[in-house]
């Protein structure tokens, strides 16, 4: 039996992509393992999920590692020793270091509740992504999950879904739809990244 593709994730809060995952590896919609839960943030809904189905999970922060290098050393090192395959940033807040980009050159997955190359970058997270775009008199917003690379939101694009903005949309609104879109979509990529229908730039 073919080998199963081993899911590392890094989130800082809700957990709501990581939700969704969880949730098509569990009913075998993805041909996926998730190994290991990584958070900045100790009180997180991912670690709490990661908890639920007994999943090895670590809050690693500044607060644990007050020398970035050394974090950031520390993170690749519980990928590796979770033979991570695959890093998916689910809500991850954080910038990836160095070595852990270096590590998981062209491995690292993130999602983004936009239509990048445009409203990302810096700063753009949250409800700001969504006022943006209903200020900017976007008809249309959506989904981007793409590679991670040192910058905010700067690498290969692997796919995206389109989702209407309506009149009357707030912020909230319209973050709610995009959401429902982004734990269709992170699933989808994830299957068509395992069944090589989307080529990464390295071999997983
Ligand atoms: C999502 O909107 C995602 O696009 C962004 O952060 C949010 C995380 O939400 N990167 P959740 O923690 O997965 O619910």
């Amino acid at each position: 039996m073919e080998k199963k593709l081993r899911l590392g994730f890094l989130a800082s809060g809700r957990g709501s992509n990581l939700q969704a995952i969880l949730q098509a590896c569990r009913d075998g919609r993805l041909r996926a393992v998730p190994a290991v839960v990584i958070s900045n943030n100790a009180d997180s809904g991912a670690l709490a999920l990661a908890g639920h189905d007994a999943l090895p999970a670590c809050h690693l922060s500044s607060k644990t590692h007050s020398d970035p290098d050394a974090l950031d050393e520390a993170i690749a090192a519980v990928l590796q020793k979770h033979d991570v395959d695959l890093v998916v940033l689910a809500g991850y807040m954080k910038k990836i270091g160095p070595a852990t980009l270096r590590t998981y050159r062209y491995r690292i997955i993130n999602i983004h509740p936009a239509l990048l190359p445009h409203y990302g970058g810096k700063g753009m997270y949250g409800l700001t992504v969504h006022e943006a775009v209903i200020k900017s008199g976007e008809k249309e917003s959506g989904a981007t999950v793409h590679l991670v690379e040192e910058d905010y939101d700067s690498g290969l694009i692997l796919a995206q879904r389109r989702v209407p903005v309506h009149s009357g949309d707030t912020a909230a609104t319209l973050a709610a739809r995009v959401l429902e879109t982004e734990h269709a979509l992170y699933v989808d990529v994830l299957r068509d990244i395992i069944e090589g229908v989307i080529q990464l730039p390295v071999q997983l």
